[in-house]
């Protein structure tokens, strides 16, 4: 007999159908609640609503575990690369080594965008921060590329796929050489994904520039671990956005502005200025202590994750990968990295952080590896749009494609003012 749960509302009780996924816990169906109650459930931030039904990527937030698709996120960042990942996402299997040619072919084949789309930078002032080019820049895909632009149509939505993991990479690298006013760089294809990235991003057009294959392996392992992370909040935006029937590129725009918040993408920046301001290992005792203290909202940045209440795996790859940067860089004595250490050590062995689970999370070592690597800070963000990239496109086409999509729509608790009279304004 299939399982319910029996919600009881004064004298009337509703059994609601229960559903098991391969893992995790099983959820209650309260889809037909209102209809049979009259009542909503409340839930603000999701705390305990499941929004979808997904197969793309599964956590267990209590044991520290990622996967992609099934893989844990260590044996695919130790082992495979970055488009091997994106296949994986978008198709649900690894490739075979012919799918995987055949793949990265067809990639490095959508790399360029519209020759008008590189004057459509000049729009924006040379201040404006990256991650307002990469909002407007990928909407406006849109604009440039009506052609993938009909999701009712899968072969058009396959081509917005590839264009849109093809050509966020060189976007960003455009953004980013707009903000330092050098020419842009065109994508070359005879270089993987991400050492192609690097190169668009460091190269000029007055000397060679090298790849160095220690650092693209490390971003393309950063690209791996940024991939998916099943119902966050850009993702569950780009769902939400695509419910709707919009067009790919403009659901992908409204995931990079979810991104741009300090809570979400924008915590390895917030991590980084964080470690800069305690500047040296004897501050941390009097951060950490403001830290505790209620009224002064003060919060360790890189610390603490909705779902992880362990140690963010990512976090791991992420804290070796650092290291790897910083010793192929010749950076011994970083203060950063010192504080940063100082600063783990001493929150994990108190109570406070115990107490409240609150583990180092992905961006606690992002920010000073990509630091490391040459990027400035206002392009942290914009690298984690890179990589997720294939993680919204994977969750956007996963929804179209389930013919039992609905259009996302909340409901709520009203508490504002019951029914009153129009005053006329004279008599207010
Ligand atoms: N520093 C200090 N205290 C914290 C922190 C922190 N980073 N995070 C949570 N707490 C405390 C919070 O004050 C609360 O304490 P109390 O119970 O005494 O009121 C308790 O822990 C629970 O906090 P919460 O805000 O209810 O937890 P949440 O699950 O809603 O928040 C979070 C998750 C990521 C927004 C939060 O931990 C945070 O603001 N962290 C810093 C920002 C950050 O690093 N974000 C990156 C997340 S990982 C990247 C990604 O996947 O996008």
């Amino acid at each position: 007999m299939s399982k319910t749960a029996t919600i009881t509302i004064g004298n009337n009780t509703y059994d609601m159908p229960m559903r098991g996924g391969t893992e995790g816990p099983e959820v209650v169906d309260i889809a037909k609640l209102y209809g049979q109650a009259n009542v909503f459930t409340y839930d603000p931030g999701f705390m305990s609503t499941a929004s979808c039904e997904s197969k793309i990527t599964y956590i267990d937030g209590d044991a520290g575990i990622l996967r992609y698709r099934g893989y844990p996120i260590e044996q695919l960042a130790e082992h495979g690369d970055f488009l091997e990942t994106c296949y994986l996402l978008l198709y649900g299997e690894l490739p075979t080594a012919a799918q995987k040619s055949d793949f990265d072919y067809r990639v490095t084949r959508h790399t360029m965008v519209h020759e008008q789309m590189s004057r459509f930078f000049s729009g924006f002032r040379r201040d404006a921060h990256p991650m307002a080019v990469m909002v407007g820049t990928v909407g406006a895909m849109a604009a440039f590329y009506p052609d993938s632009a009909d999701i009712t149509d899968p072969h058009q939505r396959m081509i917005a796929s590839m264009r849109l993991v093809a050509k966020i990479p060189t976007i960003a690298a455009m953004a980013y050489k707009y903000s330092i006013g050098q020419p842009f760089v065109f994508p070359k294809n005879d270089l993987d994904y991400t050492s192609n990235f690097l190169h668009m991003c460091y190269a000029v057009p007055c000397e060679d520039y090298k790849v160095n294959p220690i650092i693209a392996r490390a971003l393309d392992r950063i690209f791996i671990l940024h991939a998916d992370h099943e119902q966050n909040a850009s993702t569950s935006t780009v769902r939400l956005a695509g419910s709707s029937g919009a067009n790919p590129f403009a659901c992908i725009a409204a995931g990079i502005a979810c991104l741009w918040g300090p809570a979400h993408g924008g915590a390895n920046e917030a991590a980084l200025a964080m470690l800069a301001e305690i500047g040296t290992v004897d501050k941390i005792p009097e951060f950490v202590q403001r830290v505790k203290d209620k009224k002064d909202h003060t919060r360790l940045m890189g610390f603490g994750h909705r779902v992880y209440k362990n140690y963010d795996p990512r976090a791991k790859i992420m804290q070796k990968t650092c290291h790897e940067v910083l010793r192929e860089l010749g950076i011994k004595d970083d203060p950063l990295l010192d504080v940063a250490m100082e600063l783990e050590r001493i929150a994990l062995s108190d109570e406070y952080f115990i107490e409240r689970k609150l583990y180092p999370n992905v961006d606690f070592y992002s920010g000073i590896t990509l630091k490391a690597m040459g990027f400035p800070v206002s392009m942290f963000t914009v690298l984690f749009a890179v990589a997720r990239t294939v993680g919204w496109v994977a969750q956007w086409k996963e929804m179209i494609e389930d013919p039992s999509s609905k259009i996302g729509r909340p409901r709520q608790l009203y508490t504002g003012a019951a029914k009153r009279d129009y005053t006329p304004i004279g008599k207010r």
